[in-house]
């Protein structure tokens, strides 16, 4: 058996989170035509008991970022295309947060929309480009 490193597990706490962040919402918007046969306010209902799993996981993601940066220092300082992919991956997940704080405050079914398909394509992106700081 490999020995268990504390690498090993600051990635699982990232991964896993990254897991609930992403994997969740797209997970929920597949589920929301069944939702809304079920009822006009089932939907909000369930995306907000989802929020209250879905923020706490993004925060974890942040604080496990600083220790995958804190882990990659040397990447980081001596690295300009490393440094550049990690400052495009954080403007991802900037965007990604504000935009599902935006979509959790939409009224109209038009916002929901546009910021809930945002919110995806960020995480996604922010997702992808984990994978390729992680294979650096
Ligand atoms: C929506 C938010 C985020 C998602 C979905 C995400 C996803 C990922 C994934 C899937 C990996 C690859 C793990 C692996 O294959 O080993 C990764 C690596 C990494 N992430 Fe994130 N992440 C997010 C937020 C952050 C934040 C906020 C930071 C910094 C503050 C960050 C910094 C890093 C770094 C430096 C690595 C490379 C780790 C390594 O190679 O040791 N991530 N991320």
């Amino acid at each position: 058996m490999l020995s268990v490193t504390v690498d090993d597990l600051r990635l699982f706490l990232h991964v896993l989170a990254a897991t609930l962040w992403v994997g969740g919402q797209l997970t929920l918007a597949g589920l929301v035509p069944v939702l809304r046969k079920a009822g006009a306010d089932v939907p909000r209902a369930v995306a907000r008991q989802f929020n209250r799993i879905a923020w706490p996981a993004f925060g974890v993601l942040i604080i496990t970022g600083i220790w995958n940066i804190t882990a990659n220092q040397h990447a980081v300082d001596h690295n300009s295309h490393y440094r550049a992919t990690l400052w495009a991956k954080l403007g991802f997940v900037a965007l990604s947060g504000i935009a599902a704080y935006l979509h959790a405050r939409a009224t109209s079914r038009k916002g929901l929309a546009i910021w809930g398909a945002a919110t995806g394509l960020f995480a996604l992106a922010s997702l992808f480009m984990g994978i390729v700081l992680a294979e650096a």
